[in-house]
């Protein structure tokens, strides 16, 4: 059974991000969403408000339950990996900038545990979109219903 792991914050979880999790499930037997939470980091929505707009998101699309979530413990991600049974984790590249900030991180996970990462390159016509840039033209009252599934949207209007 091969596993494959997609962590991120997912604050909000995007359009980007759903093509990456129908990609990766195309790639493995089942695909684990994995939803960090960075206490240092100032959050939009709530762990619980992102997990619960994944997974209702996961059902709409048909993904459930090939494809699920959980949340991402403090700790090492290859050890999340380990414990899940999972051999690498998928990440998506927008950009060459992307893989300068991936790229030190892959080679960390596999030297720690041999745990490789698949990098799937975005989509162009979603590469524009980013977590960080959706909270920004959120916040300062701009559209992003068609940046975001709507599971999503709905979480970003009840914060
Ligand atoms: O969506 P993000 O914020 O870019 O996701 C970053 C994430 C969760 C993938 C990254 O912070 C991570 O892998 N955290 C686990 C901590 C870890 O294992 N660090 C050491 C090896 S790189």
């Amino acid at each position: 059974m091969t596993t494959l792991v997609l962590p991120g914050s997912f604050d909000p979880f995007t359009l980007g991000h759903l093509d990456l999790a129908r990609r990766a499930a195309a790639l493995a037997d089942e695909v684990v969403i994995a939803v960090s939470h960075n206490p240092s980091k100032a959050g939009l929505l709530s762990l619980e408000q992102r997990r619960r707009a994944i997974e209702e998101t996961l059902q709409a699309e048909g993904l459930a339950p090939r494809v699920r979530v959980e949340d991402l413990p403090a700790g090492l991600l290859v050890d999340f990996c380990r414990r899940i049974g999972a051999r690498a984790v998928v990440r998506g590249l927008r950009s060459q900038l992307d893989l300068s900030y991936e790229e030190p991180m892959a080679r960390m996970n596999a030297h720690l545990a041999q745990v490789d990462t698949v990098f799937l390159l975005t989509d162009q016509s979603l590469a524009h979109i980013s977590s960080s840039l959706v909270r920004e033209v959120h916040a300062l009252g701009g559209p992003v219903e068609d940046m975001l599934p709507s599971a999503s949207v709905e979480a970003l209007r009840r914060v």
